[in-house]
């Protein structure tokens, strides 16, 4: 694909979140801006999981995800699960979590909103492994000025 075609897909727009699954070796967890709802009834997510990532083959196991909705402020917090998962008591890379009440997920303390997926479908086209998820679970648990978005990290992941 030529450069011109990359910096046209750039121009989409983008959140930032943490997605978390569990595998059996416990709680799993990335940055993740491939991520969008697709319907309101029933209410489905969809989420691009790079293929053959401990995230990627977690989902793909356990038929489950949590999404972790990010703060304008938690720019930093999103750039500490672009590393590989390390758990720690109740901490993944250094942040406390919780185990969700409907799908028994990880979900961060510091997330202002979360909300939980049961796979349906999956579109294994391309070097990312899309999943449908039909949200079982979620709430709002802080109000907060404005979510993360890619725009304002100056980071970019597509093109
Ligand atoms: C800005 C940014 C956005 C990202 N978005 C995605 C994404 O949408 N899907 C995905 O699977 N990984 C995404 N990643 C990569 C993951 O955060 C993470 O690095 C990767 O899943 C870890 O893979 P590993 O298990 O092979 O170490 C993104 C990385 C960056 C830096």
């Amino acid at each position: 694909m030529s450069e011109e075609f990359r910096k046209a897909l750039r121009t989409i727009t983008y959140g930032l979140y943490v997605v978390t699954s569990r595998s059996e070796e416990g709680p799993v967890a990335a940055a993740v801006n491939f991520l969008t709802q697709t319907s309101f009834n029933p209410p489905l997510v969809v989420v691009a999981l790079k293929r053959d990532s401990g995230l990627q083959r977690a989902v793909e196991g356990s038929r489950a995800f949590a999404v972790n909705v990010l703060a304008g402020d938690q720019k930093s917090l999103a750039a500490d699960f672009f590393k590989p998962v390390r758990v720690e008591g109740n901490t993944l890379n250094g942040h406390p979590f919780t185990l969700s009440r409907t799908l028994g997920l990880p979900v961060l303390e510091e997330s202002p909103a979360w909300f939980e997926c049961q796979v349906v479908e999956k579109v294994d086209q391309g070097d990312h492994v899309i999943y449908v998820g039909k949200v079982v679970d979620g709430a709002v648990v802080r109000q907060v000025q404005r979510y993360l978005v890619m725009w304002d990290t100056g980071w970019y992941y597509g093109g």
